[in-house]
Formats: C-alpha cells, sequence, structure tokens
C-alpha cells in the first residue's frame, strides 16, 4: 500500500464519524449529479471514501461501482452496505472495490469505453498525475459520457495551505495535495477531450464542481 493509502486508511474511522460539514452544499451536489444520471448508466465513482456519495445515488442508476485505494475506508463501506442488505434497503448494482484510481482493474490500459459516467468528488486534488488521470476517465467513458467531479481548489490560499500541508506532509498528517485553481482545473479538464456543461461551487468559494462531457 503507498503513503497516500495507508494515510486515508488511518484516518478511515475517524472520517466516517465526522459530520458532514456543509449538508445544504451536499444535498446540491447529489441533486445536481442526479440531473445528469439516468435509469441504465453505468457508473464509477473513484476516491469513494465510505461510500456515503454512492449509497445515496446507486439507487438511480443501473451499475455503481465505487472504488478507493484506501482499505480502511472500503472496509466501512462494506460494513454499511451489509447493514442495508439486512434491512433489505441495499441496491442491487451497488458494489465497492479496493483499488487505486491508476490500477488496471479500475483504468484497463486500451479496455473499451463501458461508462456512462465517472465520478470523483473531493478526490482530483490528491492526484499526483492529473493529465494522465483525465486521459484514462476519457478512455474509459462511451462517446458522450460524463465525468462529474467536485474539486477543492486551494491555490488563491496556498501561501497558507503549502506550507502548512508540507508540515504535516512531514509528520504523516497529511496526504498529497495538489493546490489547483478553478482557472486550472477547468483548462486541465477542457485539454483532455471534454466540454464543460455545468459549474457551481458547493460550497463557495472553493468546491468546484464540474460536469464534463467527453468530446
Ligand atoms: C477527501 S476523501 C473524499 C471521499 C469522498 N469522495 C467524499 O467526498 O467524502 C478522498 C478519498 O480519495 C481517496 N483517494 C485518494 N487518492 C486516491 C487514488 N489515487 N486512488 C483511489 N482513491 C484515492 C482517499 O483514500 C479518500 O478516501
Amino acid at each position: 500500500m503507498n503513503k497516500n493509502a495507508k494515510f486515508w486508511t488511518r484516518l478511515s474511522r475517524k472520517y466516517a464519524a465526522h459530520p458532514i460539514k456543509d449538508e445544504a452544499a451536499y444535498e446540491k451536489t447529489l441533486a445536481r449529479t442526479l440531473e445528469h444520471l439516468g435509469p441504465d448508466d453505468a457508473v464509477l465513482e473513484l476516491g469513494c471514501g465510505t461510500g456515503t456519495t454512492a449509497m445515496r445515488l446507486a439507487g438511480d442508476v443501473k451499475s455503481y461501482l465505487a472504488t478507493d485505494f484506501a482499505g480502511g475506508m472500503i472496509e466501512i463501506a462494506e460494513e454499511r452496505l451489509a447493514e442495508q442488505r439486512q434491512q433489505g434497503t441495499a441496491h442491487e448494482g451497488l458494489g465497492f472495490l479496493v483499488a487505486d484510481a491508476f490500477d488496471e482493474q479500475v483504468m484497463p490500459a486500451g479496455g473499451k469505453p463501458g461508462y456512462d459516467a465517472v465520478l470523483a468528488y473531493n478526490f482530483f486534488h490528491l492526484v499526483d498525475e492529473p493529465d494522465d488521470l483525465l486521459a484514462r476517465v476519457h478512455a474509459l467513458l462511451k462517446p458522450g459520457g460524463l465525468y462529474i467531479s467536485k474539486t477543492v481548489c486551494l491555490k488563491d490560499r496556498a501561501w497558507l495551505f503549502a506550507p502548512l500541508i508540507a508540515i504535516m506532509q512531514l509528520i504523516g498528517k497529511a496526504p498529497y495535495v495538489n493546490m489547483l485553481s478553478i482557472r486550472s482545473l477547468e483548462e486541465t479538464i477542457r485539454k483532455s477531450g471534454f466540454e464543460i456543461i455545468e459549474t457551481g461551487n458547493y460550497p463557495e468559494p472553493r468546491s468546484r464542481f464540474v460536469v464534463a462531457r467527453k468530446v
């Protein structure tokens, strides 16, 4: 397991216990996402954490594979899914997988495009090879498929966050973080072969929601 996956695994129980910071912004993210999904869709989620969002969205699509490289996160997601199965509320098409977003099992090189949508919430700023990731997402999507993401953009506060995060990284208390601006994020998405069809900040001002269509 790489050191970032270890970091997130260590954090997983605490992460699960933590209430969602801004409920209204979270509900808005879900509602806007659902507007773009349909009952026949095959969906892949990257960096799904403990599966909260997957469990909210999976009932509205045909299949939903939620992935994360932190075994601790997926362990909690599986526990929650097992509870839902017992209660008869689990969604048939939902599955969880421990895997790095760059793994072959998630993103097979030269694999056929198979997804209608790839979702990634609070994830892309943690990726150290963003262009490579988006090229893979693009290849996985069917023609016209959607990359729907929400990304923390810290560039305008890098003077504050960069040194803080660097110190925390030294003591193992922070993962890799890419300081993106909204502009650089959207440029990266566009140059990877997507057209941006919707944006928003949920919450303002730094959590950038982007719906991008494969062109
Ligand atoms: C900030 S959490 C967000 C979790 C969830 N998407 C949410 O919005 O609550 C970031 C998640 O991304 C996962 N992650 C980071 N880099 C990853 C990678 N390269 N492959 C798979 N998962 C990754 C972490 O393990 C963590 O669960």
